[in-house]
């Protein structure tokens, strides 16, 4: 056997269909662009149709097979319907990855009841319908892989978490329910951890050079995370080598966590 046959056999997309919530921008727009570029036919979901269509037609510039369902996930009909969408445009997904999240940020004694359900919605409702929509479909299959993306606030707050961190830390409790439920039929569920990563999601504190340096500083690597951080471990998690790997919370922080 090559080394290719070999990496191929444990990493290889080939073949496979992968859904991206968020896939447009930061974390997400850079493990759509990892799957598919490992060979899975992809299909991002998030609200705004520019950023959707240029990152539909950087991938298929590249010779990729990836396309785009413009959505608003903080329903949960808004979420059904994205889902069928998606699924129709090259078959049910063998691979979920939610990456879609919001950050309000007000401090808890400030939080209304208005930023609490709009958190809890796009950074958890929204992976539970969705898994819940296609769980069973991969369970039935046998292969599956589902990925979401939470924070280190799932761990310690951090920042006025909010409701932020309480929406990270029960979808870390999720990925534990569903992969206790579908693991068994070859359906993993796990959780890809950052730190402090440069996104639009964070770009008040990211467009401060005194507070990036400073967190850049906490980690063990020495520098804040890229989007593109994510690529090999999305690409491991969503492929058959990472089989026995379920219900775990993986830290992608260069060494924050643990500093
Ligand atoms: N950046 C960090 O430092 C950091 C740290 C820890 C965790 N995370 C997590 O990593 C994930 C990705 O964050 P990011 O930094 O990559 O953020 P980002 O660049 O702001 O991307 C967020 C994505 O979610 C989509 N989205 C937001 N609300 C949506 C809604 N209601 N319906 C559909 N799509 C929606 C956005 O597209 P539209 O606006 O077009 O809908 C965009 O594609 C999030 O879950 C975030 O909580 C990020």
């Amino acid at each position: 056997m090559t080394s290719r046959n070999y990496l191929s056999e444990l990493f290889s997309l080939d073949g496979r269909v992968a859904l991206v919530t968020g896939g447009s921008s930061g974390i997400g727009r850079a493990i759509a662009g990892a799957l598919a570029r490992a060979g899975a036919s992809v299909v991002i979901v998030a609200r705004k149709e520019p950023e959707l269509a240029a990152t539909v037609a950087e991938l298929t510039a590249d010779g990729c097979r990836a396309a785009w369902v413009s959505a608003d996930l903080s329903t949960r009909d808004g979420v059904r319907a994205a889902a069928d969408k998606a699924a129709a445009v090259f078959g049910e997904p063998d691979i979920l990855v939610n990456s879609a999240g919001i950050n309000l940020r007000p401090p808890m004694g400030e939080l209304s009841e208005e930023v609490w359900d709009a958190t809890m919605a796009v950074n958890l409702e929204a992976p539970y319908v969705l898994g819940q929509r296609f769980g069973p479909g991969m369970a039935e299959r046998g292969f599956g892989r589902i990925i979401h993306i939470t924070s280190q606030q799932a761990h310690r707050a951090f920042v006025q978490s909010g409701a932020y961190g309480v929406s990270k830390g029960a979808l870390e409790s999720l990925a534990r329910s569903q992969a206790e439920a579908w693991s068994p039929h070859g359906v993993t569920c796990n959780t890809l951890v950052p730190g402090f990563v440069m996104t639009p999601l964070n770009v008040r504190l990211s467009s401060d050079p005194d507070k990036v340096a400073a967190l850049a500083e906490r980690t063990m690597v020495g520098r804040n995370g890229l989007a593109e951080d994510f690529a090999g471990a999305a690409v491991f998690l969503a492929g058959r080598g990472s089989g026995y790997v379920t219900g775990q919370a993986i830290f992608v922080d260069g060494g924050l966590s643990v500093h």
